[in-house]
């Protein structure tokens, strides 16, 4: 991490998706020493822990669906702090630039002329893949991945649904408080109700809640906690789920404890 001389810089960066040991290390290097870090509700308490403990931190994150700053507001705050001289971080949820409004602030930093970097995260959809343990491109089932969200401003049909093909594998970041809503849409535009999906909430956190459900049963299904992410595709049958069962990695996380092993 290079510190300008004269005027400050801004980095974007990847906060994953909860738990602290996630971060990069290129993260947890900026994070311990900018001097102004802009975080996002998503960000979780771990993670921001780990900023110097002098650095102003400002919460822009929206709660409640109340926004607290417009992003307006927040362009002008990472110019006014780089303008200083200040390390800036702006600290986003899973990946910076996957759902995350990054488009809208590196224009207004090149814009105002601030030198900017991107520094990567580990996005909620791997996550999600990870705590269920599936292969998101499974070569048996799936050939592709769409990462996508149905909570966009921008019309009800925008998605390209004959790209979406059986051996697709959905990742639905925000799907919002009624999975039936999110189930119907899909079902609407012709996938089958019988398609498997997983809902992952709180992936990677001590929160963490998986369920194996399929198109039908997510319509009537319970509600989890936000913030939630949906994995629909033949990746997510629960035939898979069982032969992983067998095969819980923490049996062998607990032999290696066991016999004092750092893993
Ligand atoms: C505004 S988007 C930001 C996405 C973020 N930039 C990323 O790459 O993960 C917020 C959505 O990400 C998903 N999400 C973020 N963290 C999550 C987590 N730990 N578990 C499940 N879903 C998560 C949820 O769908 C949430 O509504």
């Amino acid at each position: 991490v290079s510190r300008p001389l004269q005027s400050g810089k801004v980095y974007l960066v990847g906060a994953g998706p909860g738990h602290p040991d996630l971060l990069t290390l290129k993260a947890a290097k900026v994070l311990a020493l900018a001097e102004v870090v802009l975080f996002d509700a998503l960000v979780s308490g771990p993670v921001l822990a780990m900023a110097h403990p002098e650095a102003l931190l400002i919460d822009v994150g929206k709660r409640a669906g109340r926004k607290l700053l417009t992003q307006d507001e927040i362009n002008r705050l990472l110019i006014h702090y780089a303008r200083q001289g200040k390390i800036v971080i702006r600290l986003k949820g899973g990946d910076p630039l996957l759902f995350g409004r990054a488009g809208e602030e590196m224009e207004a930093l090149r814009d105002a002329r601030i030198e900017f970097e991107i520094i990567p995260g580990i996005t909620a959809a791997v996550g999600a893949a990870a705590a269920a343990r599936i292969s998101l491109t499974d070569r048996r089932v799936a050939s592709q991945v769409l990462f996508t969200t149905f909570s966009r401003e921008s019309g009800e049909n925008w998605l390209n649904w004959a790209a979406i093909t059986p051996d697709t594998t959905i990742a639905i970041y925000m799907p919002g408080a009624h999975y039936s809503q999110v189930a119907a849409r899909l079902v609407e535009n012709g996938i089958a109700p019988g398609t498997p999906c997983v809902v992952v909430s709180n992936a990677t956190r001590a929160e963490e809640q998986v369920r194996w459900l399929n198109l039908a049963a997510l319509a009537e299904g319970e509600r989890l906690p936000a913030p939630s992410l949906l994995l629909v595709g033949r990746v997510a049958a629960k035939k898979a789920e069982h032969w992983r069962e067998s095969f819980r990695p923490e049996m062998f996380l607990r032999d290696a404890e066991s016999k004092n092993l750092s893993i």
